[in-house]
């Protein structure tokens, strides 16, 4: 079994969750290799839940940004890949919701999710925009 729990994310070790995301496959697709803007991404985020194994291994994350009352953008989910399909992203959304609970639930999907938010309940949107950074 697993547990998932509210976290700060400036307390997570980053070679830990780097770890995370290269067994998710979600590395392919975020900075991990650039350790400390990877940290910045960690301790940024104001809404972290992480599951871990009862012996303390972590399996997944869910990483967002929340006002605590109208939004929460849920920028990552991850689940190692040994433990995806048992509902671990479930619980990560369903413990996400319950920190911020009036707040909508926003996300962009990973080309290989775009199956699995309609299965678990969420709307499409064919309105959503984005703006590439700025650079350094
Ligand atoms: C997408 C991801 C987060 C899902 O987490 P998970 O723990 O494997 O999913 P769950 O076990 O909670 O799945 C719940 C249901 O969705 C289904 N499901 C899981 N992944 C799916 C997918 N990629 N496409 C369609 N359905 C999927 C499960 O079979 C399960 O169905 P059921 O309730 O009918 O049995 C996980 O597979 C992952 O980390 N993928 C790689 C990284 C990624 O793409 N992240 C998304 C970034 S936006």
């Amino acid at each position: 079994m697993w547990k998932c729990e509210h976290v700060v994310g400036a307390g997570l070790d980053v070679e830990e969750v780097a770890g995370l995301y290269r067994a998710s496959t979600l590395a392919e697709r975020r900075p991990v290799d650039d350790v400390e803007r990877f940290a910045r991404m960690l301790a940024g985020a104001n809404l972290v839940v992480t599951a871990r194994t009862d012996d303390g291994r972590l399996i997944g994350i869910a990483r967002s940004m929340t006002d605590g009352s109208y939004v929460t953008y849920l920028s990552d989910l991850a689940v190692d890949a040994e433990f995806q399909g048992r509902g671990v992203g479930r619980d990560l959304i369903r413990v996400t919701r319950e920190a911020a609970p009036q707040a909508k639930l926003i996300l962009l999907s990973a080309p290989g999710a775009v199956d699995y938010y309609p299965h678990i309940g969420f709307t499409h949107h064919d309105s959503a925009w984005t703006l590439p950074g700025l650079g350094a």
